[in-house]
């Protein structure tokens, strides 16, 4: 009897183990279904090859709630180029070429060689210059020419490198400061101008105790210090990506995802036209279907018109809507990138309360895509998803977390 009821009981455990055990399947099951069609948007990393800078459309196509939000690439690096341009051409000759060799030398602070925004600027001012020979690697460049001041002169790019730190992270800012103190030590009044595709790199140069002073200094992102340092004479220009735009955009097409919206609303409703709250950002913001990006606008920013760029101006088209409130994991992939922590974030943390969207933050490290990674947890208890991978391949990475 006593046997009996020892495998009884037995058997009753086991059962117990088995049904939990398919309890616990179907839950994952659910929980497969439930994250794998929530909304994904990536932001300012776009998923790409960090060497062709081609789109990674496979990440892209994951489901029809995954888009890209940014800002136009290669037309940024136009802008920047032109507003280098532009600088020249109205530049005095015999200022600018300060060892009056007839030469504009340059040195030039590129970033991360596999963003491609960073290969967008390099392009755009390597072929605005005539420095362009096909590649937007350190060292890629021919001589080139530029109208100074009505006077055609060369153009030399003296040296470029993309900013690495000793812990491995990009767009380093300190990179910045030694590369510019070397350069300044080598190469001397050789150097007629600097140009740098971030602002946080442009600010590490201005930071070398040897910077050569009063040479022409450009970065780009428009961050606060960069624009005061405009007001102040210390730096030439910059470039606006449209922060706010990004930031609300990111936000905005989430929001439409989960009220239901699809198709192309999904896309314009808040951003080119009023959503059902009445809210609708005011800069203009472009749709490329063929990638499923959507693009803020560039502007160059000089000692012409900084004044409209200074902090604070956020865009009176977001108001207080009424939507029900949704939880959103976003993930940085860098806490101490300069145009993230001091542009992006604040943009973000201003918005997200007024689209009712209770935003969780999750910084990496710049370096390892497990520091972000190993954050993108607790998936089931959100309602959306914001990527900013560390490097632009890794989106599979985050994607397949989902299917869990
Ligand atoms: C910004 C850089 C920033 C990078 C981070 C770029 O669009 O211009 O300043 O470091 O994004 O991904």
């Amino acid at each position: 009897m006593k046997k009996v009821i020892v495998a009884m009981v037995m058997m009753a455990m086991l059962c117990t183990v088995v049904f939990a055990g398919g309890n616990a399947d179907t839950a994952s099951a659910t929980a497969v279904v439930g994250n794998a069609s929530k909304p994904v948007v990536f932001f300012n990393r776009q998923p790409s090859d960090p060497v062709s800078g081609e789109i990674d459309m496979e990440v892209m196509n994951w489901n029809d709630k995954t888009f890209y939000v940014g800002f136009d690439a290669a037309g940024g690096g136009a802008v920047q180029g032109q507003l280098i341009v532009d600088y020249l051409a109205s530049a005095d000759p015999q200022v600018l070429d300060r060892n009056g060799d007839g030469v504009i030398g340059y040195v030039l602070c590129i970033g991360d060689v596999g963003h491609n925004d960073s290969k967008a600027r390099t392009q755009g001012i390597r072929e605005a210059l005539g420095t362009w020979n096909g590649s937007t690697d350190p060292g890629q460049a021919v001589e080139g020419s530029a109208n100074v001041g009505g006077t055609e002169m060369k153009v030399v790019e003296l040296d470029s490198r993309a900013m690495t730190g000793t812990d491995g992270t990009t767009w380093n800012a300190n990179a910045a400061t030694d590369a510019m103190g070397g350069w300044a030590t080598r190469l001397g009044d050789q150097i007629d101008m600097v140009i740098s595709n971030n602002d946080g790199m442009a600010m590490g140069c201005l930071q070398a105790s040897n910077y050569p002073a009063g040479v022409p200094i450009f970065g780009y992102d428009a961050n606060a210090d960069a624009i005061e340092a405009i007001g102040q004479g210390r730096l030439t220009g910059t470039v606006s990506q449209n922060v706010d735009a990004q930031a609300t955009a990111t936000l905005q097409v989430i929001r439409n995802l989960l009220d239901g919206l699809t198709g192309t609303d999904a896309v314009t409703a808040g951003i080119t036209e009023p959503d059902q709250y009445g809210n609708k950002i005011s800069a203009s913001m472009e749709y490329i279907p063929e990638t499923k990006a959507l693009l803020a606008q560039n502007t160059g920013v000089n000692a012409s018109n900084w004044q409209q760029y200074t902090e604070g101006s956020r865009d009176a088209g977001i108001k207080q809507s009424t939507a029900e409130s949704k939880r959103v994991l976003l993930t940085i992939y860098n806490s101490g990138d300069n145009f993230l922590s001091s542009s992006y974030i604040p943009a973000l943390q201003y918005y997200a309360p007024l689209l009712n969207i209770d935003l969780t933050i999750v910084q990496g490290d710049g370096q390892n895509e497990s520091s972000c990674l190993d954050r993108f947890t607790n998936l089931n208890s959100f309602d959306a998803y914001a990527i900013n991978m560390v490097r632009t391949n890794s989106g599979r990475d985050y994607l397949d977390r989902l299917q869990y």
